[in-house]
């Protein structure tokens, strides 16, 4: 039977939930007392279950509201103080975010089958998003940088050993370490991803090597790490630069001998899976000054990846500039209908220091601020090319305008001249009078 995960907030600790609840056979649990704790280990893995165990019988709904709302894809199961369900806030936050309630004291039959019923709605739900997610492993362009990256990944995939993925912050390194595990014989085996720089320094080892019953204080329970969840599949060591040094000799140890110990264990287990580590920093230079096992290094950095920054790839920033438009056409005004050249070459011009993901929140922005039909250098908030290359006469930028506007209509309407009329406000004939200006063919 396939371990499930739970998460369970509970401000009384592990031994609460062991208390109200009882053993919960099948379920690997991670228990945290605040909010803020639950935030930091979800921030570093998923789950797909989450127990609130004790929401408080006073006080406001506002932390809560909002980081429930911040794991709107989980399934949550609360267990409120009676008084709560008097009160109209409380209430319609359990009608908003929960999937169940249960009042204390726990019908534990009921609360097992509650958790279980919510696991298989979630595990539904989240195979519909990894097959979109399929979709987002394709990683987008066709300059000569890209072309070798993805031929490296390609490469890759198909052994078995470590990959070391660097490239600055935003550039693409977990896009790249999913397209290798999607390309992999591994690719039907989960991909697990964890971020150790945001992992508590306490909690890291712990949650990658699993613990048995009694290690320390609050490990009620065995639990099994992450790197065993991802069993048959890939592990993906994101920010590996942050493991802590402890932690360093054990990932060296399972690279070696594929076994890990869970903390306070003196059994070794084996474990098959594969490890992507991707740092934004020099690692060799973390070496050098003795922040990062060497032998480590050489043990993960087999087969190195290189993500290029954006500003080595602009040729894909049209290209780039239009999917991101079309992912998030949802947010913006219907009166967007695309990139102006202007625009498209102030992208040029900018050097992109934050890569796809700035330009993931510029394009974003801009199709939420803009005015006009077409984004502007100023909705985008880079300088317009003109200031830099001389300021064009008005009659000019009119006429060029002008003309973005109706190729960006007629590209939106697949060249329907009729539906391209309409969106831009002018009759069928005055728009095949502006093509004959513009010496536009259709
Ligand atoms: N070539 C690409 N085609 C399409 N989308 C891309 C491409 N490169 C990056 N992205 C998107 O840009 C965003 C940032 O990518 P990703 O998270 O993989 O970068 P990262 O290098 O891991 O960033 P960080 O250093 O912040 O962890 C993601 O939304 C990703 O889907
Ligand atoms: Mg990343």
């Amino acid at each position: 039977m396939a371990i499930k995960r739970l998460i369970c907030v509970s401000t009384r600790g592990g031994a609460a939930l062991h208390q109200q609840c009882g053993p919960l056979p099948g379920w690997d649990v991670c228990t945290v007392s605040t909010l803020r704790e639950a935030g930091e280990v979800l921030a570093a893995q998923p789950y797909l279950v989450g127990l609130l165990l004790d929401l408080p019988g006073a006080g406001t709904t506002g932390e809560l509201d909002q980081f429930l709302r911040r794991h709107c894809r989980m399934q949550w199961i609360g267990v409120p103080a009676p008084a709560l369900l008097q009160d109209a806030a409380w209430r319609s936050l359990i009608l908003d975010h929960l999937c169940d309630f249960h009042t204390p004291p726990l019908d534990r039959e009921r609360l097992r089958h509650t958790l279980g019923h919510a696991h298989g709605w979630a595990e539904l739900r989240s195979r519909g998003a990894r097959t979109a997610d399929d979709s987002i492993a394709t990683i987008h362009g066709q300059s000569p940088a890209i072309a070798v990256l993805r031929a490296q990944i390609r490469k890759v995939a198909s052994v078995n050993a470590p990959v070391l993925i660097w490239g600055e912050s935003g550039s693409g390194k977990e896009l790249a370490a999913h397209a290798v595990h999607a390309h992999s014989p591994r690719a039907k085996g989960p991909f697990v991803p964890i971020n150790c720089g945001a992992l508590p320094a306490g909690l890291i080892q712990s949650e990658l090597f699993g613990h048995e019953r009694g290690a320390f204080t609050g490990a009620a329970r065995d639990k099994a790490g992450l790197i065993e969840s991802a069993a048959g599949g890939t592990i993906f060591l994101d920010e590996i630069g942050d493991l802590p040094k402890e932690s360093q000799s054990n990932l060296l140890r399972f690279l070696q001998e594929r076994t890990i110990l869970r903390v306070g264990a003196t059994r070794e287990i084996a474990v098959d899976a594969r490890v992507i580590a991707a740092s934004h920093i020099n690692l060799k230079q973390a070496v050098a000054q003795g922040n990062f096992r060497e032998d480590l290094y050489y043990r993960l950095n087999v087969f190195p990846i290189e993500v290029p920054p954006l500003r080595e790839r602009k040729d894909d920033l049209p290209h780039l500039a239009d999917l991101f438009f079309h992912q998030y056409a949802a947010d913006k005004g219907a009166h967007v209908k695309g990139f102006s050249s202007h625009a498209l070459r102030a992208m040029q011009r900018h050097d992109w220091p934050g890569n796809v993901r700035e330009l993931i929140n510029c394009v974003r922005r801009a199709m939420v601020l803009a005015d006009g039909a077409l984004i502007t250098p100023a909705d985008l908030n880079l300088p317009s090319p003109d200031i830099a290359a001389g300021v064009d006469g008005l009659a000019d930028s009119r006429v060029r305008a002008e003309r973005d506007a109706i190729c960006v209509s007629l590209a939106n309407a697949g060249k329907n001249v009729s539906r391209a009329a309409r969106d831009l406000g002018v009759s069928r004939m005055t728009l095949y009078r502006l093509l004959a200006k513009h010496n536009i063919t259709v």
